[in-house]
């Protein structure tokens, strides 16, 4: 049980507004008047959840929410009506939905038991592990919708794998693998309302880890939460599938050997944040690193990896400590292969994309952006004078063929989840 510091309550906000946007302040808010009376703001669970035992105590939290339970009481339709919000133009910003998993654990236990409950603020400690030390790491994935209604997860093992990884390298305890993926599932099952038609978006699903017991000297937080929370989203970049412009940056680097780049951990992310801005503030969509020894190597974009393609050959920077292990680069890899393309994983040269014929960057966000120009010291290579690049093209349409469910998953990496 945690005292009555870190993580001491979560409380029930009203969520599902997303007119409210990003007035939503990051310590407390207090609830209209009538939130907790009104019972239309949140879909129901679906039945499924409220029997599973490990969910049996999402109902309530009414020491601290004047007594009332969440409202829970009717089963859900097997497929819950569309959540009311412009599909037609999700871009990837925060909608907030229903529900959001948590399940904590202290420093010397597993994780054992989480639970459902209403998406809203969390409360820390001041001094809690997360906010003061960055203990903390999140994983993305994305859930997308079929036409059939079933609902398609892609590789959310290999998420909970890498969510793994980052925790022993932060010294976290970790859910296992299982835990994860049935977390996931039922984060997503209890927002399905917030799922994107077919063809219109995913429902962006954001595992989080943290240090949330309090600490004061530099150590491991006594207190860990894993939290997931979702949102439907669109086009990462605003361009959309239109190619992208990337400046590479030779002054900041994101990641040092012997660092954290190769986990997903929060500082990775603030680490990016100067660079990434002058990027944007003089037009450019992205910033491209090099690594910070040579200064002459590519390592990847703020938040997706890099490919060059030169005639039937794709090359990417092999991972080494340096550059996170991207579960859509390494399914690119595969999906290459099986098309008939020699992929090599190396050391790339910063002037092996003056020859390229096309460059692309994968994401689980982002997907496969293909890139029109990369502008390295003042001078500007670009690609695909007329569009985006045959290899390109073929390879985003083969991945997010598998991931919408339009063609036959010969690679196992579906979970279907009804
Ligand atoms: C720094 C960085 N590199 C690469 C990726 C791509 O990883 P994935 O394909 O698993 O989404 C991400 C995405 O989260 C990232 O943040």
């Amino acid at each position: 049980m945690e005292s009555g510091g870190a993580f001491a309550g979560l409380h029930r906000q009203p969520s599902c507004n997303h007119l409210l946007g990003p007035s939503r302040t990051a310590i407390k808010l207090l609830p209209p008047a009538n939130f907790f009376t009104d019972k239309r703001r949140f879909a129901p669970l679906p039945s499924k959840l409220q029997k599973q035992s490990h969910f049996a105590s999402y109902s309530s939290n009414s020491s601290q929410n004047n007594g009332s339970a969440l409202q829970v009481a009717s089963p859900a339709s097997t497929t819950p009506e569309l959540a009311d919000i412009d599909w037609d133009n999700l871009g990837f910003s925060i909608t907030p939905t229903d529900y959001m998993y948590i399940m904590k654990c202290s420093r010397d236990e597993n994780f054992s038991k989480g639970e459902l409950q209403r998406f809203g603020n969390i409360e820390l400690s001041p001094s809690a592990g997360i906010l003061n030390y960055g203990q903390g790491l999140f994983e993305g994935l994305k859930a997308y919708k079929r036409h059939d209604g079933n609902i398609l997860l892609f590789r959310p093992e290999e998420n909970a794998l890498r969510m793994k990884m980052g925790a022993e390298r932060i010294c976290m305890p970790s859910p296992s693998v299982e835990q994860f993926v049935e977390a996931v599932k039922a984060t997503v099952l209890a927002n399905e309302r917030w799922i994107p038609p077919p063809g219109k978006g995913s429902l962006y699903i954001r595992p989080l880890l943290m240090g949330s017991g309090a600490v004061l000297g530099v150590a491991p937080a006594p207190e860990y939460t894993f939290l997931i929370y979702v949102s439907p989203v669109g086009n990462y970049f605003k361009e959309g599938m239109a190619p992208i412009n990337l400046v590479i940056e030779t002054e900041m680097h994101r990641a040092t050997p012997g660092g954290t780049g190769g986990v997903k951990t929060i500082g990775n992310y603030a680490a990016v944040l100067k660079a990434q801005s002058a990027a944007k503030a003089k037009g450019y969509s992205d910033v491209l690193y090099l690594d910070s020894v040579n200064k002459r190597y590519l390592e990847e974009v703020s938040s997706c990896n890099v490919f060059i393609v030169k005639g039937n050959l794709i090359t990417t920077p092999a991972i080494k400590g340096t550059i996170l292990p991207g579960i859509t680069r390494k399914s690119i890899i595969d999906v290459a292969v099986s098309q008939g393309f020699q992929v090599e994983e190396r050391h790339v040269c910063v002037d092996e994309l003056l020859g390229a014929d096309e460059v692309f960057c994968t994401g689980t966000a982002v997907v496969v952006s293909p890139v029109g120009s990369i502008t390295h010291m003042g001078k500007r290579v670009t690609y695909g004078s007329d569009g985006v690049g045959r290899v390109s093209q073929q390879l985003y349409s083969a991945l997010t063929s598998l991931q919408m469910g339009l063609s036959e998953d010969k690679m196992g990496w579906i979970v279907e989840l009804k």
